[in-house]
């Protein structure tokens, strides 16, 4: 079972609940970290949420994963997923298991959002799922033994 979860959501998710509520639904970010948190809790784990707007912040919090024994992040990289090599590298570098999540289904949009710098490096992906998809994530990263 994971026992150190990291979640890290990027730019623009600080806006949810008013962003685009049509496609990114109206629960705000707290909420979800919240739900997220309760059900580590009860799980016997400990979880650590992390949003920035910033590549460079993003980058760095990652690397801080590997000293702090995190050992599964769920990452939301938003609009870094379609270009950002460096959050690639951190991931690759740091070498824990994630879940790359996106609350709308990044293949029924616009062209330039099939692309993912992470997914091939991803346990997996859970894509147009809406806040739900974070919850069942944490549900797979709470099983998750790498030998799955
Ligand atoms: C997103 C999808 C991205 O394409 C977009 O840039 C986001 C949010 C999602 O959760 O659906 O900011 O990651």
């Amino acid at each position: 079972m994971a026992k150190n979860i990291l979640v890290v959501n990027g730019p623009n998710l600080n806006l949810l609940g008013t962003r685009e509520p049509d496609r990114y639904g109206s629960v705000t970010l707290p909420a979800i970290e919240k739900l997220l948190d309760e059900s580590a809790r009860r799980a016997g784990a400990t979880l650590a949420c992390f949003q920035s707007n910033s590549e460079s912040e993003i980058v760095e919090r990652i690397q801080r994963a590997a000293p702090e024994a995190v050992d599964f992040i769920l990452i939301n990289p938003a609009a870094y997923t379609h270009t950002s090599v460096a959050i690639r590298d951190a991931l690759a570098a740091v070498r824990i298991p994630f879940i790359e999540i996106h609350l709308s289904n990044i293949h029924a949009r616009e062209p330039f959002r099939k692309r993912s710098y992470l997914s091939d490096l991803a346990v997996g992906v859970v894509s147009g799922l809406g806040a739900k998809g974070y919850g069942l994530a944490l549900a797979y990263a709470l099983e998750y033994t790498g030998k799955d």
